[in-house]
């Protein structure tokens, strides 16, 4: 097997390619940035448990977004605002100022039974260790709100400083905008989006950035009766009366393992995205976050994908700087039927290229065994990619083909993590399944198919 990319050894269900915690528990990335020439990557963490608890922030640093070198533990929850078992060093994000690089986050504590969510600062030199603000909080929430008050990300736009804060008002989510001249005094500008309960009930992890020449505003709703868990909206925004104007509303991820997104520039401008490849168990299909509390470790961040505006939707691609990474590449067209199925041997990291045209598959389905229990069924009749999850981790995820005539399917397997992205990111389905893997297996029902193949290993 192949050693791990990063800069610890893999083993057992550790993924080679998807970034993990060195130890414990890790939930959403934060802080993402790039910084003085690298890049730097916090996430929430629990190094002294394989549970969720006492949020810290890990970091990790990298060139290309891929190698990633574990650093020293950035925030501690020990402060007042932010020292609680069931609590802590909650999500955020980061910016740099006059060379420094600054951290938001939110402190979560009870106390007598209270929650209070603030949102705090810390700063660095040095991008390696950091000092809390001895003026936090900087922001506590609009007394109309909810308790739940948190995940700050903030941005730079026309020379201020802005900051979308997630929450709820009587049970309707809600993304809250503030503004500051210095990061440490802000004003709040009110509510940039409402949502009702037929979308959320709280509003986690807001991310608002420009596009091409509109507005992205993208979030992870609590409570959403269609079981979406991130969402994105385009519209246009007006920072003189903090009016953001939907268009339109789409989905960022089909899977069940893609919450918590979190979007930064590359170092060439690019809108790159990277979430928490886990699920909450509040969640309606969320069981459990995988068998590897026993290897000490729990949960992976998602692959960084670059995220672009086609025909007034969102598209994502793996980063090119993936191509880099996989040694071997194989290319082959296959004649497929029935009785004579196209198998790919599995190795523990991989990539898998599929590519037809509608004539190619007569029967109009194709399917994709990715484990022995789950599957990849393509439907070019509904024009649908239907992933069946089998075993532990059961259930049925609907994706959209594109619109087009050529169709083609990228599948990145990394031991227990699939992103799949659809007609070049025309949709996407990230999932970790728990289960062996065999070879790969591609058929159809009947009438001869053709197939292009590309692995790469
Ligand atoms: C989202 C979230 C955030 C919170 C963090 C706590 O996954 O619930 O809202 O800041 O995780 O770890």
């Amino acid at each position: 097997m192949r050693e791990s990319i990063l800069s610890r050894p893999s083993s057992g269900l550790r993924p080679l390619i998807h970034f993990t915690a060195p130890k414990g528990w890790i939930n959403d990335p934060n802080g993402l940035i790039y910084y003085k020439g690298q890049y730097h990557l916090f996430y929430q963490h629990n190094p002294d448990s394989t549970e969720w608890a006492s949020m810290h922030w890990g970091h990790a640093v990298s060139n290309d977004m891929l190698h990633w070198e574990d650093f020293p533990i950035a925030l501690y929850p020990d402060s007042a605002y932010d020292k609680d078992e069931d609590g802590g060093c909650f999500s955020g994000s980061a910016i740099e100022k006059d060379g420094m690089l600054f951290l938001v986050y939110t402190g979560s504590v009870h106390k007598n039974g209270i929650l209070y969510q603030t949102q705090n600062i810390a700063y660095s030199k040095d991008g390696v260790s950091f000092t809390k603000y001895e003026g936090n909080p900087v922001i506590t929430k609009p007394e109309s709100a909810a308790d739940d008050f948190r995940d700050p990300k903030i941005f730079l736009h026309n020379g201020k400083y802005y900051l979308v804060i997630g929450g709820a008002i009587d049970g309707d989510g809600k993304i809250f905008i503030y503004s500051s001249d210095d990061i440490y005094n802000w004003e709040y500008n009110g509510i940039l989006y409402s949502s009702d309960k037929k979308t959320a009930t709280m509003i986690e992890c807001p991310d608002f950035f420009p596009l091409d020449d509109k507005w992205v505003l993208v979030f992870s709703p609590m409570g959403n009766p269609e079981r979406k868990k991130g969402l994105y909206i385009i519209g246009d925004m007006d920072f003189d009366t903090y009016t953001f104007s939907p268009e339109y509303t789409g989905e960022i991820d089909r899977g069940f393992d893609y919450y918590a997104p979190q979007s930064f520039l590359d170092e060439n401008g690019n809108r790159t995205m990277i979430a928490w490849m886990n699920r909450w168990l509040w969640m309606p299909y969320g069981e459990d976050h995988g068998p590897t509390t026993g290897e000490g470790w729990r949960c992976a961040l998602s692959l960084p994908r670059s995220v672009r505006l086609m025909n007034g939707q969102l598209e994502f691609s793996p980063i090119t700087g993936l191509c880099n990474i996989f040694k071997r590449r194989n290319k082959l067209t296959a004649e497929i039927d029935r009785s004579n199925p196209l198998m790919l041997t599995r190795e523990a990291a991989m990539r898998i290229s599929v590519e037809f045209t509608e004539e190619e598959i007569p029967s109009a389905v194709l399917n994709i065994a990715i484990t022995s229990k789950s599957s990849l069924l393509v439907d070019l009749l509904s024009r649908k990619a239907i992933l069946i999850t089998g075993g532990k981790s059961k259930g049925v995820i609907v994706a959209e083909l594109a619109n087009t005539q050529k169709h083609r399917l990228e599948i990145i397997l990394d031991k227990t993590a699939y992103e799949i992205f659809i007609d070049d990111g025309y949709d996407v389905i990230s999932v970790e399944i728990y289960e062996d893997y065999n070879d790969i297996e591609l058929s159809v029902p009947y009438k001869k198919a053709v197939v292009n193949v590309t692995t790469e290993y």
